[in-house]
């Protein structure tokens, strides 16, 4: 028998455009409504014939990866041998180009991508609801980083309805470390205490924004109701969100539980002068520009 040649998959990272949090649930968990944007961040994770589970990560926060079983990557080729009756006998090499704890799904996206890659390298053909809920089990962001494109995200954020997005244009500013997402829910637990909490919902006028395509629209309509609770616990993302806005960004937000802030703009151009500002401010460590919506996990050509 041949050994199966490497596989590569490459998954995009995420922005919410909107965020809304409800109430904590009895399990821990909050009940969402979260439309997510997938966006031209990638990372790319290879899987490879071994002896035995291993992970390697190269990439310029390479050493802020974990590389046991912590790893989303490493979960995944253990669920998906496992839901199969076979050894997780695989490297799985990250190249990582995401931030790291940053908000932006990027231990999410190698979750995803390392399922896809076993499933390939294994040639399993697992049913895609399945990959999804195999998805599901390593992280509420997880499917979505399968998924791609656009999409509402319900439950804990899990299941995903597509919706439709027109191309949007976006800088993220890149914080000093990460932020524990556990950490910046229970912050949201404690600033809310007392308060009712409505169903969380998308709104209409959200949805039709991102399916117009017009980034004045979408900007009129993005939130994160998280955003209280990570700048509660870095209050210097204040300064970072007024540095894009006051470049000419269209919005801004912290994405997902950050610290990653994103800066919604009208074009190439104004994303190439809002990330120049951003730098020159030094509220930030470092920026990107991407755009949304973009496929999700994907097996490269070999
Ligand atoms: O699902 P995931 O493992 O990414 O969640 C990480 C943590 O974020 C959970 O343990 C929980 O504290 C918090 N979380 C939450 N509600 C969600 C998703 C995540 O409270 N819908």
């Amino acid at each position: 028998m041949t050994t199966p040649s490497p596989v590569t998959v490459r998954v995009p990272a995420k922005v919410n455009v909107r965020l809304a949090v409800g109430a904590a649930r009895p399990d821990g968990f909050h009940d969402l409504a979260n439309v997510f944007l997938a966006v031209s961040l990638f990372d790319e994770v290879t899987a490879t014939p071994a002896d035995a589970l291993t992970v390697t990560c190269t990439g310029p926060d390479a050493d802020q990866v974990p590389l046991d079983r912590t790893n989303l990557a490493a979960r995944a080729a253990e669920v998906l041998a496992a839901r199969h009756g076979i050894e997780p006998a695989v490297h799985l090499h990250i190249a990582k180009n995401i931030p790291v704890a940053g908000g932006m799904a990027g231990g999410s996206a190698d979750g995803a991508a390392a399922l896809l890659a076993c499933d390939t390298l294994w040639g399993l053909a697992t049913p895609r609801e399945e990959l999804l809920a195999l998805c599901a089990e390593l992280g509420s962001d997880v499917p979505f980083s399968l998924a791609g494109g656009a999409a509402l995200g319900t439950g804990r954020g899990e299941l995903l309805t597509p919706v439709d997005a027109g191309t949007f244009h976006w800088v993220f500013a890149v914080a000093d470390g990460g932020l524990s997402t556990p950490a910046v829910f229970r912050e949201f637990d404690r600033l809310t205490e007392g308060t009712p909490i409505p169903e969380p919902e998308a709104s209409p006028d959200l949805l039709a924004a991102l399916a117009s395509g017009d980034p004045h629209a979408l900007a009129a309509t993005l939130a994160n109701d998280l955003q209280p609770a990570a700048l509660s616990l870095r209050p210097s993302l204040r300064a970072t969100l007024d540095a894009g806005l006051g470049a000419g960004a269209l919005a801004a937000l912290v994405s997902g539980s950050g610290p990653t802030t994103a800066f919604l703009v009208a074009d190439e151009e104004a994303a190439a002068k809002v990330a120049a500002a951003l730098e020159a401010s030094a509220t930030c460590r470092t920026t990107r520009t991407a755009t949304g919506p973009t496929p999700g996990a994907t097996v490269l050509p070999a």
